[in-house]
């Protein structure tokens, strides 16, 4: 089936904090924005009008967008920015996919507020979840919240070099929950409610939107098993805690066994690696789970007692490396007949030492934004990716104009990365454009070696247009042998985001299969700006047709985008 929305991306005003209404930019007026619930195989068609006064694009993150690269949405990457006043229309098959995923404003900040769940379930009743069926699902979507208009908070911190301020709060479904005293009586009003019934299993669908920070998510007095990461089965994995990083999503299976007549508190903490300390936001959102018939049984018709505060559980330590670490690299594949597993033959390598640093800002450098003073840049093999101003990096491959990027994307740092000694030459990057061309169908494997040049934590690396096995992690220096004597080669779990532990590494494996011009970047979005990106292309024979609406050339002009079609 085709199913078709239209997404309104406008200013809306809205409460949070205890603070008077505020504006904000979002999509039909919601925070978060509308799910898209599909069946496996629909077609997902959405109008995107910007009726904001930013450009926007959207992306769906996770999707492969197999032959509709077109469509994956981020800016200047595969498209040029929707502008204010101005439709541009996203169509795209689900087929392959199942779980959760999401969408999300890729352009500037928006993010924070221009986001909203993806449901993908299984095409129909013969072939079901591989798991026994829930009794109700649950989307639950985690984010963080500024009490300030995010586009103009990116363009300062773009400004003076000085990052974006840590959250005000961070939320669930949108609301922070009752951390924040309002005065008078609706503090509750801010919290999301999960009604239960009692013994009923529900499948919870958790989304990391936040901005910059990951979560550490618990629900008082139950516990979960994982079904499935990043729209990926996996093995049911057991836990009371559930880790999920900016990109990612979990979904968990909970059974609702509690005392009904008790409430629980949902807890959402931030989990925070770096060395040293970033400013952080050090508070917790909540929600509540309540028991239909939470009280009372039928027919006690004495009036209710008084509520009593939800029963919360300790969240954990926000530098708790251990708890994430266990439930991070515990995760495997679920193995199913006719499902592909990791290809053992790998054809292309790559090791790529990646992390904080500064730009070499030296005069005659013209894409310095600030000339002698050195800025901090994020960089993949001392490579400070900038995206394009006016060519959008796959018009420039599918039309052949250059000078938009470079082919020379290192497969290796310039100095090998050693934690035991100082930096050198990897701290210091300069801005450029580069891209790795890949061989259609080759088996790529990546080391993610995180570099702690200027700060030590755990960057969420995600692929566009890929799910990749996740084949081993660990801190450190990745070492050649022994590394790969860590590989899981057998039901490694399958992820487009990849949280590399702090001041370690991952080892990441996928088949190249699906071609188009596709970034890999850091998805704290403080850090994709500041170049944490690398961008991979295919050969120009093996994309598909540009849309005939799909704007040709430069986004400068004025209609840079042809915003009318039928299918
Ligand atoms: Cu969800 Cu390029 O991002």
């Amino acid at each position: 089936a085709v199913v078709e929305h239209t997404f309104s991306v406008g200013n809306f005003s809205i409460r949070q904090l205890c603070k008077p209404p505020m504006v904000i930019t979002a999509v039909n007026n919601q925070l978060p924005g509308p799910t898209i619930y599909v069946h496996e195989g629909d077609t997902v068609v959405v109008h995107v009008d910007n009726n904001s006064p930013y450009n926007v694009t959207v992306h769906w993150h996770g999707i492969f967008q197999r032959g509709t690269q077109w469509a994956d949405g981020p800016e200047m990457v595969t498209q040029c920015p929707i502008r204010p006043g101005r439709r541009y229309t996203y169509r795209f098959s689900t087929a392959g996919q199942e779980g959760t995923l999401w969408w999300h404003a890729h352009s500037s900040l928006l993010r924070a507020t221009v986001h909203g769940a993806v449901v993908i379930v299984p095409s129909s009743g013969d072939r079901p979840f591989p798991f026994p069926s829930p009794d109700k699902e649950e989307i639950l979507l985690l984010g963080e919240w500024w009490n300030d208009d995010v586009v103009r908070l990116e363009r300062d911190a773009f400004l003076t070099g000085v990052p974006v301020r840590p959250a005000d709060a961070y939320t669930i479904n949108g609301k922070p929950g009752d951390v924040f005293k309002c005065s008078g009586s609706n503090r509750e009003s801010e919290m999301y409610k999960l009604k239960v019934q009692a013994n009923s299993t529900y499948l919870l669908r958790i989304i990391n939107a936040a901005v910059n920070t990951p979560f550490f998510f618990k629900v008082a007095a139950h516990t979960f098993t994982v079904v499935a990461a990043d729209a990926s089965y996996t093995t049911p994995y057991k836990t009371d805690v559930i880790v999920v990083s900016p990109g990612q999503t979990v979904d968990a299976l909970m059974v609702a066994a509690a005392t009904p007549s008790r409430r629980y508190y949902v807890t959402v903490s931030p989990y925070q690696t770096s060395f040293p300390p970033q400013p952080f936001r050090d508070t917790v959102a909540t929600a509540v789970v309540e028991y239909a018939d939470g009280g009372g049984s039928a027919g006690n018709t004495s009036p209710a007692p008084p509520r009593r505060r939800p029963v919360r559980a300790p969240t954990p330590k926000v530098h708790d490396v251990g708890t994430a670490h266990r439930f991070l690299s515990n995760l495997t594949a679920l193995l199913r007949p006719g499902q592909p597993t990791v290809p053992l033959a790998v054809d292309t390598r790559m090791f790529v030492a990646f992390g904080l640093g500064l730009a070499d800002c030296r005069p005659g450098q013209t894409k310095c934004r600030r000339s002698h003073a050195p800025a901090l840049a994020g960089s993949m093999n001392n490579a400070s990716f900038e995206l394009p101003a006016a060519v959008p990096l796959l018009t420039a491959h599918s039309e052949n104009i250059s000078g938009v990027y470079t082919r020379d994307f290192p497969d290796a740092p310039p100095v090998p990365f050693d934690f035991a000694r100082p930096p050198g030459r990897l701290a210091f990057t300069s801005k450029s454009t580069k891209v790795r061309t890949l061989r259609y169908n080759a088996t790529v494997e990546v080391v993610l070696q995180n570099t702690a040049l200027v700060a030590r934590e755990s960057h969420p690396i995600h692929l566009h247009g890929f799910n990749f096995f996740v084949l081993a992690q660990g801190f450190g220096n990745f070492e050649e042998g022994e590394g790969a004597k860590q590989y899981n080669l057998v039901n490694p779990q399958e992820r487009n985001t990849v949280a590399v532990p702090a001041g370690g590494w991952a080892v990441i494996r996928f088949v190249a299969n699906n071609p188009g011009m596709w970034i890999m970047h850091c998805h704290f979005d403080a850090h994709l700006p500041i170049g944490l990106a690398m961008g991979l292309r295919f050969r120009t024979d093996q994309l598909q047709i540009v849309p005939c609406h799909h704007h040709q050339g430069t986004c400068l002009t004025a209609d840079s985008l042809i915003e009318i079609f039928s299918f």
